[in-house]
Parts: structure tokens; sequence; C-alpha cells
């Protein structure tokens, strides 16, 4: 909720199902969703974050790690719940997510290790792990915030399309797409795991907010079937048009197919005036 500048009064959020935010490029856009997430720690400082791995979120996580040292952004009481792991590596393997968040988050912040959780890929019994990472998220009161990329496929977390919209936490058997794209992180096809553990997507539908990221060309066709196209299996991400509270924020290049973008833009001029407090010039009476 935002507040009218001039006195207490609550002031109308704008946003609607997927809020659309364009940067110009994946560094700016890195950056605002580094001040979103900072945001949200700085007001409860025991918050639940969904944090997500792969290329997109680096620079967001790189931005935080300067938000701690320069600006003291404590993680001391934040819990976090990452999405998804591959199935059959070991938490120390280079390519498991869990090394992934250590190297590019944990180990450089200052969380409690035994408040970050992310699924077990050599659970020994699947369905007893799924079940458990369930219950932990709602012990926890649930995420306040999922940080979330997208597939070239529209897939969130490893949610490949065909996923059932009510999904919960599971195992997951891989795409090729998904494994081609992937590739290049394991140096070569052969190397990359067919099954992963994943959050479903009824589970990420129940976070409070999510915070969507795309960059790049690639990821053009999945965002505009996104945001855009039918509610679908087949995008898993398209699901998000049925979550109350989604900001989507995208480098030019990622939204360059969106249809509607001059809209989105007077959404986001409009937001501004009514943070600025200049609530007038959208027509609300001053009292
Ligand atoms: P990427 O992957 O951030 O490496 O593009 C996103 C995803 O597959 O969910």
């Amino acid at each position: 909720m935002i507040v009218s500048a001039k006195d207490s009064r609550p002031l109308p959020l704008l946003a609607g199902n997927v809020r659309v935010i364009i940067e110009p490029d994946s560094e700016a856009a890195s950056r605002r969703a580094a001040r979103f997430v900072a945001a949200l720690v700085r007001k409860k400082p025991h918050c639940v974050l969904g944090l997500a791995t792969g290329s997109t979120p680096l620079a967001v996580y790189r931005e935080l790690i300067r938000m701690h040292k320069d600006e003291g952004l404590d993680f001391s009481q934040v819990t976090t719940f990452n999405l998804d792991e591959y199935v059959g590596l070991s938490s120390i393997h280079p390519q498991s997510y869990r090394q992934f968040m250590q190297l590019n988050l944990f180990d450089h912040i200052n969380i409690d290790p035994t408040n970050t959780n992310v699924p077990d890929g050599r659970a020994l019994d699947f369905e007893a792990h799924c079940r458990q990472y369930e219950q932990r998220i709602h012990d926890s009161g649930g995420i306040d915030l999922q940080i979330l990329g997208i597939g070239s496929d529209g897939h969130i977390a490893f949610n490949e399309p065909g996923s059932s919209l009510g999904s919960r936490t599971r195992l997951k058997t891989l795409t090729s797409e998904t494994i081609r794209d992937n590739a290049r992180f394991f140096g070569g096809v052969e190397k990359v795991p067919h099954l992963a553990v994943t959050m479903g997507v009824g589970t990420i539908l129940e976070s409070r907010r999510c915070l969507l990221l795309a960059f790049g060309g690639h990821k053009a066709e999945a965002i505009q079937k996104t945001i855009e196209g039918p509610v679908t299996a087949q995008v898993t991400a398209s699901a998000l048009q049925l979550h109350r509270e989604v900001v989507a924020i995208l480098d030019e290049a990622a939204a360059s197919l969106l249809v509607r973008r001059d809209y989105y833009a007077e959404v986001e001029r409009a937001q501004s005036l009514l943070e600025a407090g200049q609530e007038r010039h959208l027509g609300i009476a001053n009292q």
C-alpha cells in the first residue's frame, strides 16, 4: 500500500494482474529488481524470500550483496526457499543449485545458513522430501516474495509445458529444450540431469508476491505468451495471470513482442505520479 504524500490516506495501487516494468537493459532491470527485494527486507526483516537460479537473477544477487556490504542490508532474520534442484547432484556438486546459491549469494551476506532451504537432489524418499518442503514453506508463514526466471519454453521453476497449474513440489522430467538450454553450464547435453525436484505452479501461486524477471530477445516470445496469451498449462508462467500481485521486470529485448506495451508504460507513469504524491494529476482529489 502507498499513502498520500500530504496526509496518511491510502492511495490505490495501480497494479492489475501483471505489472510490467520495462528497463533499457538487464543491468538496470536487475538493479530495479534488487530494490524491490531490499525494500521488503527492510520493511519486514524476518521475511521469507523465494529464490531462483540460472543466469537471470545473477546481477540481482550481485546488487543485493553490494547493498549488504555498502548499505548494511541485513539478512540475519531472512528465510529463503529455492524453487528447484537437479536430481542426482549432491549439494556440493558445482552445478547443483545449492552450490549456485552459496557462491552467488549466501556466502556473501549475513544470512543464517539454517534459514536457507534448497530441495535435496539426493533425497532418499522424494515423495516425503517434497511433502516436507511444502510443509516447511507453510510453517515459515509462506513466501512473501518469489523471484522467478522464465524458460524459453515458458516454464517457471522446472514446471515444464503440460505441468498442472495446481501442481505442488514434486519430481519433474526436464524437456529436451530445457536440457539444451542448460547444457552450457554442464559442458554438454549428455551431462545435464534429466529430472529435477521443483516447486509446483500451485506452490508458486501461493506466494504473496511474484517478481518475474526476463532479459534478452530469446525470452521475448515466452514473455508475450505469459503476459498476453491465454492461461495454459502449455506455458506454465501464464498461470501468473491468476495471481494478484505479479511484477514483471523486463529489459527492452524481452519486452519486444509485447502488444500492449504502451499501456504498460501508461500504468507505470500513473504509478510514479502516485508514489511522488502527484495524485491530483490523476484526478484523485486532494482533501
Ligand atoms: P535462465 O533460466 O535464467 O538461465 O535463462 C531461466 C529458467 O530456465 O527458468
